[in-house]
């Protein structure tokens, strides 16, 4: 059960007022909010331990080293990777897509085809589009329906021997659709094609076992999950991640360099060039603890009540469509006013202390296919209220009054 008072207690940020409002923060799909636990670890980390880390004999760089070392066990176990060097540290989601990407140019050919789904965010879209100009290899989408729904049967029909990777995102961010990621990966594996799955979306809201899942690359952020911005981690299985040839060169990543040839060093360090973010890292640790002291359980179950809830609030509202109705769905709701721009709704719910996204959501081909130039989106996590939830129908209701 979420004691969702108690909790809130632990959001700094959920105090403070915006033009002169309380804060209502619905933007958590763009970013979560970080609750105490972690703040506190990042000044302490700071205060205490700042140092390099894996390169000094000295105490400060040891202690840091080991914290960031800790931290990374705490990733594995939470994800169940088989070992801890399959968890690569990076800087967020696109930078550990952009990493395969890269190294997958001397893996894939002409002829080869690459499949995305169509509910991708750009960040899973552009990288494999730039594979595919550099190698020749086709990219082929995965269409959905009216729903935001990927239609399996069409996806069973891209899939042949030529198919070398299939990328799709566990949840959609712009409709929340929760993907049937293990049939996906099943059915992909049945033609010999390797998987990368976008977790941005949904480890704020679920739980994911990379092994259960028996995916061959997993990435997410830390800060769509209570964490800071600038860290992320990539998963690969150690199979993939011993063929594919390192991202970036520098320090940290080498085993010896001489002007004639350089030699690298293992897994995870041969993906980690230079100087990590150390304090993320650690703090990426604290907030996994954080989210599973609350419980992925709890958070899913109080996460659907709000859905549930808001949707149906919502679209007692006159002119105003919803925009992903998928069977599974997390909690975020993009939706439309008749006749009036999503941007203005946003203003106004921003005068009235309301975050929202409004746009595209950096998923134009989404918006392309409802013909639609974007949608206002509220996306729920589980420090939000039902209370809230009926500010922001007001909200827009009066926006609607003013603008229509
Ligand atoms: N990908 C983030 C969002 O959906 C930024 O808002």
């Amino acid at each position: 059960m979420i004691n969702v008072n108690k909790i809130r207690e632990d959001f700094p940020i959920l105090n403070r007022e915006v033009n002169g409002k309380p804060l209502i923060y619905f933007d958590n799909a763009a970013t979560s909010q970080t609750p105490k636990q972690v703040i506190d670890v990042i000044v302490d980390y700071y205060s205490n331990y700042n140092a390099n880390i894996h390169r000094g004999v000295h105490t400060l760089s040891q202690e840091a080293t080991d914290l960031y070392e800790e931290a990374r066990l705490k990733i594995q176990k939470h994800f169940n990777a088989k070992h801890s060097y399959e968890i690569i540290l990076t800087s967020g989601t696109t930078h550990g897509i952009n990493l395969v990407a890269n190294g997958f140019s001397s893996l894939i050919k002409k002829g080869d085809e690459v499949l995305v789904s169509a509910l991708e965010h750009h960040s899973n879209i552009v990288p494999w589009q730039m594979l595919c100009e550099r190698t020749g290899a086709t990219l082929k989408v995965i269409p959905m329906n009216d729903n935001g729904e990927l239609i399996m049967s069409e996806y069973e029909a891209l899939l042949s021997e030529k198919t070398k990777l299939v990328f799709v995102n566990h949840i959609s961010n712009a409709l929340g659709t929760i993907n049937p990621i293990k049939q996906m990966i099943e059915m992909a594996h049945k033609v010999g094609a390797a998987v990368l799955v976008d977790g941005a979306q949904s480890c704020p809201h679920l739980k994911s076992d990379v092994q259960e899942l028996d995916v061959d690359f997993y990435v997410t952020s830390a800060h769509k999950m209570c964490g800071p911005t600038g860290v992320g981690m990539l998963y690969g299985k150690e199979e993939w991640l011993n063929k594919l040839p390192p991202y970036q060169g520098g320090g940290e990543m080498i085993d010896q360099v001489t002007f004639e040839k350089t030699t690298y060093a293992g897994l995870p360090h041969k993906f980690e060039a230079g100087t990590p973010n150390i304090c993320g890292g650690i703090a990426f640790g604290a907030a996994v603890d954080y989210m599973n002291a609350i419980g992925f359980e709890n958070i899913a179950s109080y996460e659907h009540e709000l859905l549930e809830y808001a949707t149906q609030q919502l679209l007692k509202i006159e002119g105003l469509k919803i925009y992903g109705t998928a069977k599974e769905k997390t909690s975020v709701i993009s939706f439309n006013v008749e006749g009036i721009h999503p941007y203005d709704i946003g203003t106004i719910l921003d005068k009235l202390g309301i975050a929202v996204r409004t746009g595209h959501h950096c998923a134009q081909p989404i918006m392309d296919f409802f013909k639609i130039p974007g949608t206002v989106r509220a996306s729920f996590a589980f420090y939000n209220t039902k209370e809230e939830i009926d500010a922001l129908v007001e909200g827009v209701k009066t926006a609607k009054m003013m603008l229509s």
